[in-house]
C-alpha cells in the first residue's frame, strides 16, 4: 500500500529525524555509552617496522598507581589464528592480536595497559620499554620491491577478446601510468569501545559499520558462540570502510575486559588511526588504451600494482571497472600484490572504483584529446547497455544522459579544446569531465515492525540491526515505514545498530540504503498482509493500520519481514551511473589552483530522501577532491613508519575548495534492482572526482598530472604536453 498523499513517506525531502539528537548532543556514539565500573585501555604500538620483541620492562608502568595490567605477547590470551599466510581479509575475518613477538609493520600494537582512568593507561604505555631485534631492512618502497609481486588469491584477472590485437588495430594508443598514494579513512568518530564479559558472554559498544559481522568475528577470534556476542553502535560517526571489520582495538579491549574483570573502554588516539585502522594503499595503475580514428575503442587494459601486509591480503579491485563501464571488445584487468611491511590495505570509499575511475577517465580523457575528439562525444560514442564482462544486461544504466544533461547544466558548449587558450588576467581555466560509476549490490535484509494503537492513532517502531554511520539511515527506514503503513514519520520510531535486531548487511559498499528499506518495507507489508488476512479484507482494499488493528480486536501487533536479491535482479548488472562537471582556475606562475565550480549529476534509481542523498553526494564529491587536491599519507623511506600523523600533515579539503557545486539526481526507478527501485547512492559521488579535475587541469594549463594528490608544487614543475602552445 502507497499513499501518494504521504508528505514524509518516500521520496519526501524531510529533515533527519534523528537530527535533533545529534544536535543536542543525545546520540550515543560508542564510547559515550554509561558502564559501571569501567576501566581504560591504551594501545602501545611498535616502534620498528619489522623484527621480533627480545625483551619488555613493565616493571615502571606497573608500579604506578591505578594501573590494573600490561598486556602483551607474553600474557594475552590464546585467539584464533589465521591458518595460513596471507589469509584474504574481510568483514568477518578473526582479528588475532598480540599472539607472537614478530611485528610486521611500523605502528602494529605490541600491548596494552589497563588502568582506572584514561590518563592513567596513556601515562604506563609511555614507560613500558620494548626491546627488539630489529630487521633494518623492511619492505616498505613499492617500486623498488616489483620483484616480490604475486597474483593475489582473489581471483581478479579478467581477460576478453585479445589486448594485443586491439592495441595492434588501433590508430591511437595511449599508455600512461597512474599513481594514487596511501590514504587514510579518518572518520569524525575515533574507532572506540566499550567490552565487558557476563557470565561468558561479550557485550561490546563498538563503533562499527556491521554489526553482524562484527559479532560474527568476535565470537569467532574467541571461539565463543556468536549468540553469545551483542555488538551495539547505535551512531557511527562515520566509518568510509574502516569500520566494515573488526579492528584490533576492539579484540583488546575484550581480552583486557576478561583479564582484569571489569568493562573495558578503548579508543583508537587519531595518530593511532594512521596504523591501526586500515588505508588505501598506494596503486600504481597502468593504462592502456587503443581507439581507431572515429573514436571507437579497440583496446582497454588496466594493469594494478599495490601492497598488503606481510600477513593478510587485501587487494583494492581498481580493474573492475574498467572491464565494464565501455564498449571495447579486447580488454584486459590484472592486479598484483606485494608484501610490504604496511599494515593491512582494507576497503576505503568506493574500493576500486574511486581509485580505478581516475585511472580509466583520465586515460579516456587522455584518448579524446590525442583523437582531438570531445570527451563527452567520445565516451558517449562507447557507452553499452550490456555489462560485457558479465555477459548480461544492465538493470538500468543513465550514464549517457548523466552526460549530456550534465553538458547543457554546466555550460560545457562554452568549453575550448585547446588548453591555454581560456584566460582571465592570470588564471588559466580548465574543463573536465568524468564518468561515474557505482555498483549497487543490494542485499538480503529482515526487519521487525511493532505496532501500537493509541487512540485513533498507531505508533509504529522498526527493528533492525543496520547502521548509521552519519547517512541518514534513521531517516530513511522511518520514510520507508510511512510510506508502507501510511502513517507520518512522527508516528514512527526506528531502533538501529543492535546485533540482537533482526540482520541486515550493515551500512558498506553503497547496499545500505536499498537493503535497509526493502527490508522495512516487507516488514511493514507483512504486517498489513496479516491483519488485512485475519479479517478477510482484500489485499487492494484501502483500509488505515488503525482501523486494521480496531477490527482485529488489537492494541499491539508485531510482523517481521525480509527482502532479498530477486532472480531478475541476478540477471543484470546492477550499478548506479553518474557525471562530475569541473570548472578549475589555475594561476599562471605560483600554479596555485581553485576548483570554481562542479556539477554532479547521478542516476541511482528511486532518491529515498533529496536532503540526505544530496548529503551523501556532497561528501563523496568532497572526498574526491580530497583524493585530487590533498589526500595522501607519506611514510619515512627507511623506518616505514608514517610522517603524516595528524591533520596537521594530513590534508583534507575545506568548505572554501568545494565552494560552488550543484547536484542534479536524473528521476530513476529501477525496478529489476529492487520493489522499491532504490539503488545505491554512498560511493557514487566520489567515483568521478579526481579525474574531472585532473582533466580540468589539463584543459587549463596543457599538463598532465597523473600520481595524486595534484599538488601546485608539483603542478609547476609538470611538462606542458608536445604540442600545446605555451
Ligand atoms: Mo565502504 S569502503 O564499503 O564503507
Amino acid at each position: 500500500m502507497q499513499n501518494k498523499s504521504n508528505t514524509t513517506g518516500v521520496g519526501n525531502a524531510i529533515d533527519r529525524v534523528e537530527g535533533h539528537l545529534k544536535v543536542r548532543g543525545k546520540a550515543k556514539y560508542a564510547s559515550e555509552f554509561t558502564v559501571a565500573k569501567k576501566v581504560y585501555a591504551q594501545g602501545i604500538n611498535s616502534t620498528i617496522a619489522k623484527g621480533e620483541i627480545v625483551s619488555i620492562d613493565a616493571s615502571e608502568a606497573e608500579k604506578l598507581p591505578g594501573v590494573l595490567k600490561v598486556i602483551t605477547f607474553k600474557n594475552a590470551e590464546k585467539l584464533k589464528t589465521h591458518d595460513k599466510e596471507m589469509a584474504p581479509i574481510d568483514t568477518t575475518s578473526i582479528a588475532p592480536v598480540l599472539q607472537s613477538n614478530k611485528v610486521h609493520y611500523y605502528g602494529e600494537y605490541v600491548g596494552v595497559v589497563v588502568a582506572e582512568t584514561f590518563e592513567q593507561a596513556q601515562y604506563a604505555a609511555r614507560l613500558i620499554k620494548f626491546n627488539y631485534k630489529e630487521d633494518k631492512k623492511p619492505t616498505i618502497n613499492l617500486d623498488k620491491s616489483r620483484g616480490k609481486a604475486y597474483k593475489p588469491t582473489e581471483k581478479s584477472d579478467y581477460a576478453r577478446g585479445n589486448i594485443k590485437t586491439g592495441l595492434a588495430e588501433a590508430d591511437e594508443v595511449v599508455e600512461v601510468t597512474y599513481n594514487t598514494p596511501i590514504e587514510h579513512h579518518h572518520p569524525m568518530e575515533l574507532h572506540a569501545v566499550i567490552a565487558s564479559w557476563d557470565n561468558g558472554k561479550v557485550m561490546a559498544y563498538s563503533s562499527q559499520q556491521i554489526v553482524e559481522d562484527a559479532a560474527i568475528s568476535i565470537s569467532d577470534t574467541f571461539q565463543i558462540p556468536k549468540k553469545d556476542v551483542r555488538v551495539v553502535a547505535a551512531f557511527v560517526g562515520g566509518g568510509f570502510g574502516s569500520k566494515l571489520n573488526v579492528e584490533r582495538h576492539v579484540i583488546l579491549a575484550i581480552m583486557a575486559a576478561k583479564m582484569v574483570g571489569k568493562p573495558v573502554q578503548m579508543t583508537v588516539t587519531r595518530p593511532q588511526m594512521f596504523t591501526n585502522t586500515g588505508l588505501r594503499q598506494h596503486n600504481e595503475q597502468k593504462m592502456r588504451v587503443g581507439a581507431k580514428k572515429d573514436g571507437t575503442l579497440t583496446a582497454l587494459s588496466h594493469e594494478t600494482l599495490s601492497h598488503t601486509s606481510p600477513t593478510l591480503e587485501y587487494q583494492e579491485p581498481c580493474g573492475m571497472v574498467t572491464k565494464m563501464l565501455y564498449k571495447v571488445p579486447n580488454n584486459l584487468v590484472t592486479h598484483r600484490l606485494i608484501p610490504m611491511n604496511i599494515q593491512t590495505p582494507f576497503a576505503m570509499r568506493a574500493p576500486g572504483e574511486a581509485t580505478g575511475s581516475f585511472a580509466l577517465e583520465c586515460a579516456m580523457d587522455e584518448m579524446a584529446w590525442k583523437l582531438k575528439m570531445d570527451p563527452i562525444d567520445f565516451r558517449i560514442k562507447n557507452d553499452t547497455q550490456t555489462d560485457l564482462s558479465e555477459n548480461r544486461p544492465f538493470s538500468s544504466r543513465l550514464l549517457v544522459e548523466c552526460l549530456r544533461i550534465g553538458a547543457e547544466k554546466f555550460g560545457w558548449k562554452d568549453r575550448k579544446m585547446q588548453p591555454r587558450v581560456h584566460k582571465n588576467g592570470n588564471w588559466l581555466i580548465g574543463y573536465g569531465v568524468s564518468g561515474a560509476s557505482r555498483q549497487s549490490p543490494y542485499q538480503k535484509s529482515h526487519a521487525k515492525v511493532i505496532l501500537a494503537l493509541d487512540g485513533d492513532k498507531v505508533n509504529a517502531t522498526i527493528q533492525m540491526d543496520a547502521t548509521d554511520i552519519g547517512t541518514g539511515s534513521y531517516t530513511i527506514v522511518a520514510q520507508t515505514a510511512s510510506e508502507y503503513l501510511g502513517i507520518p514519520v512522527a508516528q514512527v520510531t526506528v531502533e538501529l545498530g543492535d546485533s540482537n535486531f533482526p540482520v541486515t548487511p550493515g551500512s558498506g559498499g553503497s547496499w545500505g540504503a536499498a537493503s535497509y528499506c526493502n527490508g522495512a518495507r516487507a516488514a511493514c507489508e507483512n504486517a498489513i498482509k496479516t491483519l488485512k488476512g485475519n479479517r478477510n479484507i482484500k489485499e487492494e482494499e484501502e483500509v488505515g493500520v488503525a482501523d486494521l488493528l480496531k477490527q482485529n480486536q488489537l492494541k499491539t501487533f508485531e510482523a517481521e519481514g525480509s527482502a532479498e536479491p530477486s532472480a531478475a535482479f541476478k540477471a543484470h548488472s546492477v550499478f548506479s551511473f553518474g557525471a562530475n562537471f569541473c570548472e578549475v582556475w589555475v594561476d599562471k606562475d605560483t600554479a596555485m589552483y581553485r576548483i570554481k565550480r562542479m556539477v554532479n549529476v547521478g542516476a541511482a534509481g528511486k532518491i529515498l530522501n533529496p536532503k540526505t542523498a544530496y548529503g551523501q553526494i556532497i561528501g563523496g564529491l568532497t572526498m574526491g577532491a580530497g583524493m585530487a587536491l590533498a589526500e595522501q599519507t607519506r611514510i619515512e623511506p627507511n623506518f616505514g613508519n608514517f610522517i603524516t600523523r595528524s591533520f596537521a600533515d594530513y590534508h583534507v579539503p575545506v568548505n572554501l575548495d568545494m565552494a560552488n557545486i550543484a547536484v542534479v539526481f536524473l528521476p530513476e526507478e529501477d525496478k529489476i534492482a529492487n520493489k522499491m527501485g532504490v539503488k545505491g547512492i554512498g560511493e557514487l559521488g566520489i567515483t568521478s572526482v579526481a579525474a574531472s579535475i585532473a582533466n580540468a587541469i589539463f584543459n587549463a594549463t596543457g599538463k598532465r598530472l597523473r600520481d595524486l594528490p595534484i599538488t601546485p608544487e608539483k603542478l609547476i614543475e609538470a611538462p606542458i604536453e608536445p604540442g600545446i602552445n605555451v
